[in-house]
């Protein structure tokens, strides 16, 4: 029995589609404003529409959020209405002045990407991004933010894993972000950075170790390895249609960042008329039914398949059109 919330807990909102970066895994292959973005005069609505959620977590992304100019007014607005956003940021437009900014109206939490040491990270993400990006996070960290690091591993990082995390809790950091890459986007074109299947298992045993020499927590977007390599009784599978939403810069409302099917635009309707009464989120709740999985998910034992729900469906659906069929790199 799947269960839905009256509202989703997880919302991310991408403020603008504009980027100073060109990473060649962008899952928006960002580069410029979106010709309908949510402009200033809108944004205090789209907050509204996001607080009338309650969520518990609301991320403010894009494109690189730092370029829109009344950033610093929308992360007021919503601690105004009691709801503490977190930032991700790609630590390349350094602004001591906004920074600090945010400090006094109360934003605590600014995520920073780094997607390996320099060579990893410069090859991704463009010369001279690492060393901006660690300015920044030093920045932040020596004044008093919790700042975070957000890394995608690939295998230009994935073997560092275990000096990358040392290197980043030595200069401060409780909390480190680390994602699969999912390659859409710009990232379709780099699709042979992904790791397969048993670099995953290898990754999820050394973070595993890492957390507990460290006491740092992980954030992974792979809760489904968790759930099969038995590691953690409360882990849960892919949170599509059952916990996030995403708004684009257009203020189209997506199920996930990564999944591309519009469910609505809340410059239209609310986004708990979209959670609640979507037909394709009805439709993507039938599917992920473990009875409905498809291909070799049909056979996985019982006790996985209803925690794992088939793995990454944004995966499956880039990889087969379908989101039944099961993750192309399930470690099964
Ligand atoms: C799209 S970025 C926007 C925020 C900011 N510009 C940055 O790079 O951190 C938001 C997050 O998505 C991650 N990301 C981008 N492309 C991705 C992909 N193809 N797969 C997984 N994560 C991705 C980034 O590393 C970052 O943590
Ligand atoms: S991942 Fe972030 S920094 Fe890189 S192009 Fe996309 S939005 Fe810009
Ligand atoms: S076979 Fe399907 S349900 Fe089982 S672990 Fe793989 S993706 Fe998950």
């Amino acid at each position: 029995m799947i269960e839905v919330l009256n509202t989703p807990l997880f919302l991310t909102w991408e403020v603008t589609n504009r980027c100073n970066l060109r990473c060649k895994v962008c899952y928006n292959a960002s580069t410029d404003m979106h010709p309908s973005e949510i402009n200033e005069s809108e944004a205090s609505f789209i907050i509204d529409a996001i607080a009338d959620c309650k969520p518990i977590f609301v991320n403010l992304t894009g494109g690189e959020p730092f370029l829109r100019p009344d950033i610093v007014k929308i992360a007021k607005r919503f601690i105004d209405k009691g709801t503490d956003p977190q930032l991700a940021t790609n630590g390349s437009v350094y602004n001591e002045e906004m920074f600090l900014q945010m400090k006094s109206i109360g934003v605590k939490s600014i995520q920073v990407s780094f997607d390996g040491f320099e060579a990893a990270h410069d090859a991704i993400r463009g010369s001279g991004s690492f060393k901006r990006a660690l300015k920044t996070l030093k920045f932040l960290i020596d004044n008093g933010f919790s700042a975070k690091v957000g890394t995608i591993v690939t295998r230009l990082n994935y073997l560092d894993i275990a000096e990358f995390t040392k290197y980043f809790y030595e200069l401060g950091i409780k909390k480190l972000g680390v994602f699969r890459f999912v390659p859409t986007g710009r990232g379709r074109e780099n699709q042979s950075l992904q790791l397969d299947a048993d670099d995953l298992v290898w990754l999820q045993e050394k973070l595993e170790q890492l957390e507990s020499r460290y006491g740092i927590a992980f954030f992974k977007c792979d809760h489904s390895l968790a759930v099969f390599l038995g590691k953690k009784k409360n882990a849960g599978g892919c949170e599509l249609g059952l916990k996030c939403l995403c708004i684009k810069p257009n203020g189209d409302v997506l199920g996930c960042p990564f999944f591309p099917v519009v469910l609505g635009n809340v410059r239209e309707t609310s986004l708990v008329k979209i959670w609640q009464d979507s037909p394709i989120l009805k439709e993507i709740r039938e599917d992920i039914r473990p009875e409905r999985l498809l291909g070799k998910c049909v056979n996985c034992p019982n006790g996985i398949k209803e925690k794992c729900r088939g793995g990454c469906k944004a995966l499956a659906y880039e990889t087969t059109g379908s989101i039944r069929q099961p993750d192309p790199r399930c470690w099964r």
